[in-house]
């Protein structure tokens, strides 16, 4: 195993939530992958964990009081001795305290004195989770650089499933190695790709889709990520699953829903990459109850969806680079390029399906990649994470280097 967090010294806060329990398996992957780690307990979270399993794991003593008879722990060197202060769970109750700046625990105290950067993964039922009350201290705390994960949806301790889960300490770890401590050439830039097909609804039973399997696009968000960017994968309904540990993943299923979750996240992406096999025409008018098969004929009528690629080309700003993709079977080359300026891209990548190793549901792909500036590279038929690397080393060539 390779110890991405080597040397790297991480304050493990835990407060007091269901979700303490998952810190001790966060505490293992964090010790594992090289990390060292002190873990203070606010005096809630001890009815949770126990000291001796996380002193164990740590291997430190588990600190949790300002003081006790005969010392007083040291908050202000413990806030300067670390590269990180993570906070998992942080309860919705210390999430308040900390927007206001209070002071009643040691971990409250190392966290107002830290100098090293914070990262805090909440964990609370949904509907504290969404009153104004958090959303406000969770402002404040962005405000103050901390730096907050993204809350899972599922099962919750109070039975009911929604918002509010402790992101998984997986997630946070391969946050912390493939982003937080990162050196790769993206760090620090965001990235928007979407994937895979679109369903688009005939009647509740029916629908119209295509071949497409999602390996290309899902392979590109992992490669971005790999490379230290923050991914935000917009994924159609595929029917194979893929490893998408790491990437931000919103599951939509028409083309009109795929549409409206890139425009929404695309403004603050650096990178944009549309690999999406988006459905050009959709049911005028979905049925709302099953069609019967009454008539000896049947005509479907259809409109045009919005062009996602070219809307987003229409927005862009100079700092932002668009990625299209071409799948073309006739005149590959001047389609692409034309396609290309139509929808102001800054590459578009070419399949040909006269390629064999080409294509929908295969393994490998074969591309060439042109630029607005007119240049063009040729790639082998290769297996699409290959392929994923081509097209994510010309980006970072061409617009990072
Ligand atoms: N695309 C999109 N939204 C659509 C249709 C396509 O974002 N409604 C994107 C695809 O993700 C891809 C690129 O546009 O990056 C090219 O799609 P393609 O279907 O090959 O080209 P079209 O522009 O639809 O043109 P045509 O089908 O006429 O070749």
């Amino acid at each position: 195993m390779i110890h991405m967090l080597k040397g790297k010294k991480i304050i493990l806060g835990i407060t007091g939530s269901i979700a303490a329990y998952k810190s001790v398996y966060l505490l293992r992957q964090l010790v594992r992958a090289g990390a060292e780690v002190q873990v203070i307990l606010t005096p809630a979270a001890k009815d949770f964990v126990t000291e001796l399993t996380l002193s164990t794991l740590s291997r430190r003593p588990v600190l949790t009081d300002l003081f006790d008879e005969q010392s007083w722990s040291n908050h202000v060197m413990l806030g300067r001795w670390a590269d990180l202060l993570l906070i998992a769970p942080v309860s919705c109750n210390t999430l308040a305290k900390m927007a206001q700046g209070q002071c009643d625990n040691l971990l409250l105290a190392v966290w107002l004195s830290a100098t090293c950067p914070v990262v805090l993964a909440p964990a609370m039922d949904e509907d504290m989770w969404k009153h104004p009350a958090t959303k406000k201290n969770l402002q404040t705390l962005t405000g103050f650089g901390n730096r907050i994960l993204p809350v899972e949806a599922g099962e919750l301790a109070s039975g009911l499933t929604g918002e509010g889960r402790m992101a998984e300490p997986e997630t946070i770890t391969d946050f912390l190695e493939n982003q937080f401590f990162s050196s790769g050439p993206l760090k620090g830039k965001k990235a928007l790709v979407s994937a895979g097909p679109t369903y688009e609804a005939i009647d509740p039973v029916r629908f119209i889709g295509n071949r497409s399997s999602g390996k290309m696009g899902i392979s590109l968000a992992r490669e971005l990520h790999n490379r230290g960017a923050e991914v935000t994968l917009v994924l159609g309904p595929v029917t194979t699953s893929s490893d998408t540990t790491g990437l931000r993943v919103i599951k939509v299923e028409s083309a009109a829903e795929m549409f409206r979750a890139c425009m929404d996240e695309f403004s603050d992406s650096d990178i944009t990459v549309m690999a999406a096999a988006v459905a050009d025409y959709t049911p005028a008018a979905p049925v709302a109850e099953k069609i019967k098969k009454a008539d000896p004929s049947l005509q479907l009528d259809l409109v045009k969806t919005e062009d996602i690629l070219a809307a987003i080309g229409t927005r862009k700003k100079e700092n932002q680079v668009l990625v299209g993709f071409a799948l073309e079977t006739e005149n590959e080359e001047q389609h692409a390029r034309e396609k290309l300026q139509k929808k102001n891209a800054d590459m578009l990548v070419l399949n040909s399906l006269r390629d064999s190793g080409a294509g929908f549901g295969k393994d490998t792909n074969k591309v060439t990649i042109f630029t607005r500036d007119g240049q063009k590279w040729p790639f082998e038929t290769k297996q699409k994470e290959t392929v994923a690397a081509d097209i994510i080393d010309t980006i970072i060539r061409l617009y990072y280097a």
